[in-house]
């Protein structure tokens, strides 16, 4: 007997570590408890029938092991029932999905920029970085725009000392990448700008993409062709494109890009102040003195560039109003794109 209620101890522990439910503890403690038919009650009853002298320590054994087991039992008990309290159904359900952690994104911004560059990169642009602070040199004296040059005032600069500034335009990485290589270039360097100003469509940092072509022989309608070819890619439309005659001092002849609106397609609307058209971009066929600043013969090489706006394209594309609005951090914004 004494063997049979060890035995009988060992069963039920096992059985008690794999109860997982209130079910399967209620079937345990009828198994083993139950008042009539508990496994540990059967033995128990036993004890009538042992001899006298060892009725005392067998009794006293097959109390033990039956407090022990009670006693886990309670334990398996409680510890269910705040996992019950914790879950909100009737059972541990272990099958249900774990908490999901939300996933972060690409600002749109960067999106856009990075949708931009990949498209000119399927043109065949190579893509190049440049710093952010530059010197008053490339960011303006090799682009043709002197000292005291009225076009300076285009561009509320932030100046660091008076050599050195915040670039105001991703132009200046024409002049750096053409003083390093020879032509064929065709090249796209994106990055931030910065300008002293602040309202619904400015803000004192913003992106842009420059981009540029040298070779022999470039005309004006290679640089409509790309840029034909590079916006029906970004607004997925054949939109018209309207070239305006326009003035910078790095290209000669100079033109800013209009594309047909497109809220209203050109019949003129709120957005596009009832003209039919939206501004995307400068551009034009750089100046023979930036060329000839940089050493190549304007004689031998020709080249156009151009210079868009990221936010914009990126407020066009998805019918943002506010340019402050990429900048609040209001991820009930961000987490639209
Ligand atoms: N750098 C000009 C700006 O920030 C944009 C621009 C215009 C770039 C014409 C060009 C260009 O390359 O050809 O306003």
């Amino acid at each position: 007997m004494e063997n049979e209620l060890l035995r009988l101890k060992q069963e039920a522990e096992e059985a008690l570590g794999g109860v997982q439910n209130p079910a399967q503890l209620e079937a345990f403690r009828v198994k083993y408890l139950g008042r009539k038919g508990g496994l540990l009650t059967g033995v128990l009853r036993q004890l009538g029938a042992v001899s006298p002298e060892d009725r005392p320590r067998l009794g006293q054994l097959a109390n033990d092991i039956k407090q022990a087991i009670e006693g886990r039992f309670d334990e398996k008990k409680e510890l269910l029932g705040s996992a019950l309290q914790a879950g909100a159904s009737g059972a541990v359900d272990l099958s249900l999905p774990g908490r999901f952690l939300p996933f972060g994104k690409l600002h749109p911004v960067t999106q856009v920029m990075e949708e931009i560059c990949s498209i000119f990169e399927g043109l065949g642009f190579a893509v190049a970085e440049g710093p952010d602070v530059e010197s008053d040199y490339y960011n303006f004296e090799a682009l043709n725009i002197p000292k005291h040059h009225p076009a300076r005032d285009m561009h509320d600069t932030f100046y660091v000392t008076d050599s050195i500034l915040l670039r105001t335009h991703t132009s200046p990485m024409q002049a750096r990448i053409m003083e390093k290589q020879d032509p064929p270039l065709r090249y796209i360097a994106p990055g931030k700008v910065y300008r002293c100003d602040s309202d619904i469509t400015h803000t004192p940092m913003f992106h842009q993409v420059e981009g540029f072509l040298v070779d022999k022989e470039v005309s004006f309608a290679d640089l409509k062709g790309v840029l034909t070819s590079f916006t029906h890619k970004m607004f997925e439309k054949e939109l018209a494109l309207r070239f305006r005659p326009s003035f910078f001092p790095f290209t000669e002849p100079s033109a800013e890009v209009d594309i047909a609106c497109v809220i209203c397609g050109g019949s003129g609307c709120r957005v596009c102040k009832r003209t039919g058209w939206l501004e995307i971009l400068g551009s034009g066929l750089i100046d023979p003195e930036v060329l000839k600043m940089v050493g190549y013969d304007p004689d031998v090489y020709s080249g156009f560039a151009f210079g868009l706006g990221v936010e914009r394209i990126a407020m066009l594309k998805y019918g943002i109003d506010d340019i402050r609005l990429y900048y609040e951090n209001d991820l009930r914004f961000l987490s639209q794109f």
